[in-house]
């Protein structure tokens, strides 16, 4: 008989969760305007609100907190972070960050003008809205096979390099400082680019002469896809893969508490020595002193194992396992799914899931509540609340895409706890036909609304 599949590791230290009724879940709901980030941690099960930031650190991990050394300037913990980050993506220059949007702001302070363009892959939307905080604008050339979820493609991540050529063509090179291919991409579904895309964008970024950069915050997730869809690759060590994905790039920002698997930190690496002059200014300015930007020592030592551990196969393969797990228990329920499933998370897909109720009453929102209300657990809405409004039109803009995601937090839940959320999900989709009405806004702010927005049922 074959083995059934385990995790690599054990549980040291567990946390107590605590179920509600739903009468519970309906009052805090109500009272959170609709809106799942305004719920309190304790009134949630499960949570897949994210999995930045809310993953398990390991026991090296914890140790290195012990050993962090919080010297202003020169801490022996940076140097360990920068040899990592030089030894496994071969960037030579890096500053640290407090988390990856902090590294975006660095980015763009130093690169982006007013009417600037930024090519890439389906944007994340920290990054887009720093792009569009500074009037400039982010250009999605993200493959036409990512916005259809039922069709199989080993590789939605990618960037159509039509597409993107034609951004080149159609605009001065003054205009384009960068482009940005983001590892997986998150909001596409948390689909990886292949090997060959992240070569050809590259060759064609050259060709232009424009800087390619990675948002790389699930780099390592992304090799995994690499290695286990990518017929060349199937032999290759994660490392050697990580190595030449980086290989082809200028530079790239980094979530620590993604791929890092820490609860805080991020980091911005790139080759040029004149960019990172400009980058180092905006770093002391925002973040801190080079040597720590904006964290802890201790911060820096556990991103730095944990950089290595994220880059282990056998955790990688569990990991990715289990965003599976959860994907084919939803399929045996009939719930409609982003396919095939990502790295980090399962989407959702809330059109074909609550067909009757109209976009303009946020379907993937409503999704989200209803899934709350079934069994407290928390996932995010991926659709035309986090799409925002046009910068220029302000006219709601509504994405191809309608998800609700489901992120993973890395080796914090169980089998039975995805087992749970797949049976909620199963529940809503049997009486899907009895949910009549959507929500709508009642207050707003004027950009990255979803985090604050209040809603009511209509
Ligand atoms: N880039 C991507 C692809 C991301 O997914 C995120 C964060 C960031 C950049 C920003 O990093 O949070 O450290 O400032 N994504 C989280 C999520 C918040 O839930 O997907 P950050």
């Amino acid at each position: 008989m074959e083995l059934p599949f385990a995790e690599p590791y054990k549980i040291k230290v567990v946390e107590p969760l605590r179920r509600s009724t739903r009468e519970e879940r309906e009052a805090w709901i109500r009272e959170s305007s609709y809106n799942l980030f305004k719920l309190r941690s304790e009134q949630v099960f499960i949570d897949l609100l994210t999995d930045s930031g809310t993953s398990a650190m390991s026991h090296n991990q914890w140790s290195e907190i012990m050993l962090g050394d919080e010297s202003y300037a020169g801490s022996s913990s940076f140097f360990k972070l920068k040899e990592v980050i030089n030894n496994l993506l071969g960037l030579p220059l890096f500053v640290p960050t407090h988390q990856g949007r902090a590294a975006e702001n660095l980015l763009f302070s130093a690169m982006l003008k007013k009417g600037d363009l930024v090519p890439g892959n389906a944007h994340f939307d920290t990054t887009k809205g720093h792009i569009e905080f500074r009037k400039a604008t982010a250009v999605d050339c993200t493959i036409d096979e990512a916005s259809d979820t039922s069709l199989y493609h080993p590789f939605k991540g990618n960037i159509d390099l039509g597409k993107l050529e034609q951004v080149f063509r159609n605009n001065p090179r003054k205009k384009i400082p960068l482009c940005l291919i983001t590892i997986t991409c998150n909001t596409s579904g948390g689909q990886p680019v292949s090997m060959k895309n992240i070569r050809e964008v590259s060759n064609l970024c050259q060709k232009y002469g424009i800087p390619v950069f990675f948002d790389a915050a699930r780099f390592a997730e992304n090799a995994y896809f690499i290695k286990t869809r990518e017929k060349e690759y199937a032999q290759k060590g994660i490392r050697d893969i990580v190595m030449e994905m980086f290989s082809c790039v200028d530079g790239a920002t980094m979530s620590g508490k993604k791929d890092a698997i820490v609860n805080i930190g991020g980091f911005l690496a790139c080759r040029d020595k004149v960019l990172f002059d400009r980058i180092s200014m905006y770093c002391i300015l925002y973040e801190g002193y080079l040597t720590y930007g904006g964290l802890a020592g201790r911060d820096l030592a556990a991103m730095a194992q944990g950089l290595l551990e994220g880059c282990e196969f056998d955790y990688l393969e569990s990991r990715v396992r289990q965003v599976e797990y959860l994907g084919s228990l939803l399929r045996g329920y009939g719930v409609p799914i982003q396919e095939p499933t990502g790295g980090h998370a399962v989407f959702v897909d809330a059109r074909k899931m609550l067909p009757h109720i109209p976009r303009e009453e946020f379907q993937a929102q409503s999704l989200a509540v209803e899934l709350y209300l079934e069994g407290g657990v928390r996932g995010v809405e991926i659709g035309a609340l986090l799409a925002d409004r046009d910068p220029a039109s302000r006219e709601n803009r509504y994405p191809r895409l309608e998800l609700l995601r489901l992120a993973i937090p890395r080796r914090v839940y169980t089998s039975n706890h995805i087992e749970y959320v797949a049976a909620c999900l199963g529940n809503i989709y049997e009486r899907r036909d009895k949910i009549r009405s959507g929500l709508k806004i009642v207050k707003e702010a004027p950009i990255m609304r979803h985090f604050t927005v209040e809603l009511e049922r209509c």
